[in-house]
């Protein structure tokens, strides 16, 4: 098990799930089989549409385990965030096959409006590195099936692993084609994304280039419990959304909008205490929603970070860069070694894990981005829209203090240890900035000598430079993008219009990640394309352009 133990994942006891479910062998599926799709993916079926409108999930798997995840809606009026409804029995199945006529696990479960009608199972006694299908039941109804897949045992040799990475999906700047994409593929193990799943923003207040493609609900910004639960709801609406779920387990960590913007341990930028209440309360309501209707295993404390492993090939450690950390500071206070971005604990729990870990791969799901970004000599013309998709101020240099440029004492003792333990093959997966990046990892006293490497992906469909300038794509971008690498060598590619997704391909050779961007935002009907591909090789941090096309080919889809 090297450094991996159950411990480290901070496994949430749910008293009420743990006490109900009853685990019994193979049985008979009573009920139809939902209608599947190409690719054998779930489509909603119609029995199911208002019952369980909100979909199936699954999540973090383990290789005996897995998150299972739904909500029911018995009655009309237990709406999300009503408050109201009745206390239900949802019934839960596993099978080895979609038409379940293997059942291997099946239990009961409780909800009701206490925890807004969500149900999640944490399904043990499952076989390592298996296929398995899912689904609920209430009364006669059965939901759509979903499709799941455990983990590898810990020691086994794993030849391949590949991830969906994603970050920053707004409702309202677009429809959410780069799931669909995701979902459609068939080849993931798994759906890594690293925050703003949703946004917290009242109707218009981040949409898309200043337009609302859809409006979401509530029209207001989320602020209490019922608020966050109705938001999520929404989401949790969205058909390709609600594809992707139910195509593969996702692994999740939050980034500032599942709270408010630009959050940190004690508020947030888009947080006004004397009209929207105290920070505390706030962050609880949100964080209370969010285990509802995430199929995330949160810890006994509520902590997120975990760490997950694929065999010997990979270890994915999922951190939390909002709960913990300093208020965000410019100037001389980035270099200020009391403050952090991950908090003390944390940080230990990553080191150490890293240290320990036996794994080929030591990959990080890091929601704001870890390497330097110096601004260089950007006029103030392209500053401006940079300016405010990175969140710092448009009248002159500044560095990006929500990420860990603002914590430059993290970065260094972070860097520093990775080079004193001489640990390799360490790569960071990241979201938040809405564009892509290649880039390797240094830091000031290493300018030529990188220690390990990063791979941003884009937004689903949150703004980006050519939407805050008003400019067409490939414009002020292709200027503005040349001077940030000329600034910053260790920046291998950037791309600053387009919005997409990742696949991550890990072997024990190299570990590459591609680019897919999506044709337009604004279509629910939108192609996808893959328009880079950058790897790194085992033992080397230094990453290379691939010109192959990946196995399932380069082709639009
Ligand atoms: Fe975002």
């Amino acid at each position: 098990m090297g450094g991996y133990r159950l411990v480290d994942l901070c496994v949430m006891v749910d008293t009420p799930l743990e006490r109900r479910t009853v685990l019994k062998a193979a049985g008979t599926a009573a009920g139809a089989a939902a209608v599947l799709g190409p690719l054998g993916l779930a489509r909603p079926a119609a029995a199911a549409s208002t019952t369980f409108q909100h979909g199936v999930a699954s999540g973090d798997p383990l290789p005996d385990s897995v998150l299972l995840w739904t909500r029911v809606t018995p009655t009309a009026d237990a709406k999300p965030g009503s408050g109201v409804g009745p206390t239900v029995t949802v019934t839960w199945e596993v099978a080895t096959d979609a038409a379940f006529r293997s059942i291997v696990r099946r239990g009961t479960f409780e909800t009701g409006p206490s925890r807004d009608h969500t149900v999640k199972v944490d399904v043990k006694g499952l076989r390592p590195d298996t296929d398995y299908h899912y689904r609920f039941r209430y009364k006669t109804t059965n939901s759509t099936v979903g499709r799941t897949h455990t983990a590898p045992a810990y020691d086994a040799d794993v030849a391949h692993l590949k991830l969906g990475v994603v970050s920053c999906a707004n409702w309202e700047a677009g429809y959410f084609s780069a799931y669909r994409h995701l979902a459609q593929r068939g080849d993931l193990d798994a759906v890594v994304h690293l925050g703003d799943y949703i946004y917290e923003y009242g109707t218009g207040g981040f949409a898309a280039a200043g337009r609302v493609v859809r409006p979401h609900q509530p029209s207001h910004e989320i602020v209490t419990l019922q608020d966050y639960r109705v938001r999520h709801a929404t989401y949790k609406t969205d058909p390709d959304l609600q594809a992707l779920h139910a195509a593969v387990p996702w692994i999740i960590t939050w980034d500032d909008h599942e709270v408010a913007n630009d959050a940190w341990s004690g508020g947030a930028e888009n947080h006004q205490p004397a009209t929207e209440g105290n920070w505390a309360d706030r962050v609880a309501a949100a964080h209370k929603a969010y285990a509802e209707w995430m199929p995330v295993r949160l810890g006994a404390d509520g902590a997120i970070y975990r760490r997950l492993r694929f065999g010997t090939l990979a270890d994915l450690s999922m951190l939390d860069l909002r709960s913990y950390r300093s208020q965000q500071a410019g100037g001389v206070a980035t270099d200020d070694p009391t403050r952090s971005i991950t908090g003390h604990a944390q940080m230990d729990w990553l080191l150490a894990g890293l240290a320990a870990s036996e794994a080929r791969w030591k990959i990080v799901g890091n929601p704001v981005m870890i390497s330097r970004l110096d601004f260089g000599t950007l006029p103030a013309w392209l500053l401006g829209p940079l300016a405010k998709l990175i969140g710092i101020p448009s009248n002159g240099y500044a560095p990006n203090s929500d990420a860990w440029d603002g914590y430059n004492a993290d970065r260094e003792q972070l860097v520093n240890y990775l080079r004193a333990h001489e640990l390799s093959n360490v790569v960071f997966i990241t979201g938040d900035i809405h564009t892509s990046w290649a880039s390797e990892l240094t830091t000031r006293s290493t300018v030529w000598s990188p220690t390990a490497v990063e791979f941003v992906v884009t937004s689903v469909t949150s703004d980006n430079f050519d939407d805050f300038a008003h400019v067409a794509p490939d414009t002020l971008s292709l200027v503005a993008g040349g001077i940030l690498r000329a600034a910053n060598p260790h920046v291998k590619w950037n791309e600053l219009d387009q919005h997409g997704f990742g696949v991550l391909d890990v072997t024990p050779d190299t570990c590459r990640m591609d680019w897919w961007f999506v044709n337009d935002r604004t279509r629910a009907d939108s192609g996808a394309y893959l328009a880079k591909s950058f790897s790194v090789g085992n033992g080397v941090a230094r990453i290379r352009e691939e010109s192959a096309p990946t196995a399932r080919g380069s082709a639009a889809l």
